[in-house]
């Protein structure tokens, strides 16, 4: 990708910028045959419990595993952003990639106060991460390089994009959660062009070694973003009893589901540049349940 691309994507950001204060219809409410999720991406969907649910428990898990998703997605975001920050730095301001790089960092944080919004919307009570999962993502943050980071991101943008496919195609899906996904499909949409264009530097001169670590850094955020969504509260929340051996299932469920739903892009990706080898395909297969 030439800089005039570049130019062309920093155009568009500021030429046709998509507010959520006014492309989000907030003041629509649901209707009553109106889900906050697809059933296809309940992480209960598909085991024998999902189908002794009443219709009002369906809805409720949807709407407390919607408010989890952009409450991950938006914290994802935060920590990318310090990121970027940091890097932006070492750039030149007049440098093309400085000034892309600005406008995604406010698209993203336009689209952290629009999840916000969204789970004050939904009267949702976002759980917190776990202690691991901030550390991991604190640490990563601050000491991994920055073609790791821009992996790291990109594995989290592709994943959020074909979730979020799921999320606004289906037509019963909440009118206002479906333009929510709208808008970050079309800015996500330009921030993936850009960062693969940025990663072709890297992965281009990368050898056997280097390839199969970013593989491995794509995984883990991966598997990373994947276990923020199952929690054990919600199914009390929802009214279930033995919610550790509801748990249990729906982990299971929930990573065959997500291999099947959500990995086609990121899959796409990692073979272009060789990322599968004898050393990180077990990885993916065991941890991610990715058909590789
Ligand atoms: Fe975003
Ligand atoms: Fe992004």
């Amino acid at each position: 990708m030439q800089d005039k691309t570049i130019e062309r994507l920093i155009r568009i950001s500021k030429e046709h910028p998509l507010m959520p204060e006014t492309y989000v219809p907030w003041q629509t409410e649901r209707q009553a045959d109106e889900v906050y999720l697809p059933e296809k991406l309940l992480s209960l969907e598909g085991t024998p419990i999902f189908d002794t649910l009443t219709p009002a428990q369906k809805l409720e898990l949807g709407r407390h595993e919607i408010v989890q998703v952009m409450f991950s997605y938006s914290w994802g975001e935060a920590l990318f952003c310090v990121f970027m920050s940091k890097y932006l730095l070492t750039l030149k301001p007049t440098d093309a990639e400085h000034r892309f790089l600005l406008r995604e960092l406010i698209e993203e944080y336009r689209h952290q106060e629009m999840f916000a919004q969204a789970i004050t919307h939904l009267g949702g009570e976002p759980l917190k991460q776990s202690r691991a999962h901030r550390f991991v993502g604190t640490f990563t943050t601050k000491y991994l390089p920055a073609d790791y980071l821009f992996m790291g991101s990109l594995s989290v943008e592709l994943i959020t994009d074909m979730y979020g496919n799921h999320a606004r195609r289906y037509p019963a899906t909440y009118l206002v959660l479906r333009k929510i996904f709208d808008l970050h499909n079309i800015e996500e949409g330009r921030h993936i062009v850009f960062t693969k264009w940025l990663l072709k530097r890297y992965t281009e001169k990368a050898g056997y070694i280097k390839r199969s670590l970013y593989s491995f850094v794509i995984l883990l955020n991966i598997y990373f973003v994947r276990t923020m969504y199952v929690k054990r509260e919600i199914y009390e929340r929802i009214g279930l009893s033995n919610t550790d051996d509801v748990y249990k299932v729906a982990f299971k469920n929930y990573r065959q589901k997500f291999a099947e739903n959500c990995m086609k892009d990121i899959i796409e990706f990692v073979s272009e540049w060789n990322g599968f080898n004898r050393v990180t395909r077990w990885a993916w297969r065991w941890l991610l349940g990715a058909e590789i």
